[in-house]
């Protein structure tokens, strides 16, 4: 079965992104398939791998053609549906479309050839946003080590009641995931507490630390597997992708 996952923090900067293709590319090189949709107008999935797309979330979103043309495949086994700054006017027509935070769910509802289809999503809770929870219904959050990104991820745990109670969804955290860590910082250890303590310590994971080999990779249009196999912050995200697999397992 399909597996799906949105990965959301209303804060910008907090490694969403990178989380994003780096839990894909993690979970492909354990020989699982993987769809990631950019939800985001600033387009960052297709150039963190470094592919340029001539179709994507806003044709999908849209109607304008159908799935099979929205792909880019990327990778063995990784296909995008890439955005752009298109997006933004997209979520306006949106707005007048029947039931306009399940567009994006509608849209996925048959694909089945994907053993995890992973949803970026933009800073922001807008209409496009609301489709990326509703379509996931299981979120990672992303929480850098910083006083303010409790604030978002706050905002964020008020919005899924919201959603759910308007919508009569089950939108759940699953998985809380620390980044930017620093682990002699004694901030660090302070925003870990407020983390433990806003979502509960069962569903906060391995923090990911802070590498430049992340933001290197990046600006190579590569992942950092690619870039540097050896690197510090590679046992991080294959325990996080170790996590997410035994827990969708269950
Ligand atoms: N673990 C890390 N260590 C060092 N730099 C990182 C790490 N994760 C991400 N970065 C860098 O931090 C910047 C922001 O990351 P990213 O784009 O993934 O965040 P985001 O939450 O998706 O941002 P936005 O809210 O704008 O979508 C990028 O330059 C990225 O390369
Ligand atoms: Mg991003």
């Amino acid at each position: 079965m399909t597996k799906r996952l949105g990965i959301m923090n209303y804060k910008g900067g907090m490694g969403k992104t990178s989380l994003v293709v780096h839990l894909a590319m993690g979970l492909v090189l354990n020989g699982k398939r993987v769809l990631i949709v950019d939800m985001d107008p600033q387009g960052s999935v297709k150039a963190m791998l470094g592919v340029k797309a001539l179709s994507g979330t806003y044709e999908l979103l849209l109607g304008a053609q159908p799935f099979s043309q929205c792909i880019t495949p990327v990778r063995d086994g990784l296909d995008i549906i890439a955005s752009d700054e298109r997006l933004f006017p997209a979520s306006m027509q949106m707005v007048g479309f029947p039931n306009r935070e399940f567009v994006l769910h509608k849209r996925l509802e048959a694909v089945i050839n994907y053993d995890y289809i992973l949803i970026d999503s933009g800073p922001s809770f807008d209409l496009l946003a609301q489709n990326a929870m509703v379509a996931s219904q299981r979120l990672m959050v992303p929480i850098s080590m910083d006083f303010m990104s409790i604030v978002g991820a706050k905002q964020l745990l008020k919005n899924v009641k919201i959603i759910n109670r308007l919508f009569d969804q089950t939108i759940c955290v699953q998985h809380v995931v620390p980044t930017f860590y620093m682990q002699r910082q004694l901030k660090t250890a302070k925003v870990m507490a407020s983390i433990d303590a806003l979502f509960g310590a069962e569903c906060v994971r391995n923090p990911i630390r802070s590498c430049a080999d992340v933001s290197n990779a990046a600006g190579l249009g590569k992942t950092v597997f690619e870039y540097k196999p050896k690197s510090r912050v590679i046992p991080d995200y294959n325990q996080l992708v170790k996590t997410v697999m035994i827990e969708g397992d269950n």
